[in-house]
């Protein structure tokens, strides 16, 4: 993964129909025509998994790249109905997936769970956004920094691939909300995440950190110049090529 980079991710949730397409088309023409817009950025979509081949095609050989929002915790095929592998989200031409997004660990994904999502994806090369955030009974009781530190080294260890893992911040009371952390508790956190990821991998290689969480095109400055924040995993907002284009124009303007 290159250094420096600065990711603008979609996850659009349980959006979208074929003719969606139009709204990469819009960002596409975005990327392809904006002179700031240079290659630090990384502009990814992830549609739900019946559209991601239809994308995947269409923008190959383009600056958006597709990933998928979830994937099952087996490989290859099996008899799980309405499964889909990582092998299967690779061969739709996906380079991306989330794993461990709160709104799948609120419907029982447990620590093992993600481990075997984790090993999979990475086996079949899939670049893995991996979630974490505390709730809203765990900020107030200040627990924040325990949650994280539990959720990141209960999953990752140092022999995953570091090149291909990417780490979100979201806080569950600021998904959808409006509401966003200080920016203080921003800094604090996020050098906390790459301290604890530091010990992890024990390597110098910085894994990209991204906060998500109510990013829209008015808060979106206020995060520039937090140094350990490399990108944004962005839900509603993203649905929207305009919003979604205003984040990102307002970020380097
Ligand atoms: P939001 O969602 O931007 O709508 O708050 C973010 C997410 O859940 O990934």
């Amino acid at each position: 993964m290159a250094i420096n980079m600065k990711y603008f991710i979609g996850n659009w949730k349980m959006f979208g129909k074929p003719n969606s397409i139009n709204i990469l088309n819009k960002i596409n023409s975005f990327i392809k025509t904006d002179k700031k817009y240079n290659k630090k950025y990384k502009v990814v979509i992830m549609p739900p998994f019946i559209l991601i081949e239809q994308f995947a095609k269409k923008f190959i050989n383009q600056r958006i790249d597709i990933g998928a929002q979830n994937c099952f915790h087996k490989d290859k095929f099996g008899s799980n109905t309405a499964a889909i592998s990582p092998y299967m989200i690779k061969a739709a031409k996906s380079k991306y997936v989330i794993i461990g997004h709160s709104d799948n660990r609120s419907e029982g994904e447990t620590d093992l769970i993600l481990k075997e999502k984790l090993n999979i994806a990475l086996k079949n090369r899939l670049k893995v956004v991996f979630c974490i955030g505390e709730n809203k009974k765990q900020k107030k009781k200040k627990q924040t920094l325990k949650v994280l530190k539990n959720q990141l080294t209960k999953v990752l260890n140092k022999k995953l691939d570091p090149n291909y893992i990417l780490v979100a911040y979201e806080p569950i009371w600021s998904i959808g909300t409006g509401k966003i952390p200080s920016f203080n508790d921003l800094v604090k956190l996020s050098k906390s995440i790459r301290g604890v990821l530091k010990k992890i991998f024990k390597t110098k290689r910085k894994l990209p950190i991204l906060y998500g969480g109510s990013v829209d095109s008015s808060n979106i400055k206020q995060f520039k110049s937090i140094k350990e924040i490399d990108g944004f995993l962005i839900g509603g907002a993203s649905k929207s090529s305009k919003k979604f284009i205003d984040i990102i124009k307002n970020y380097y303007r």
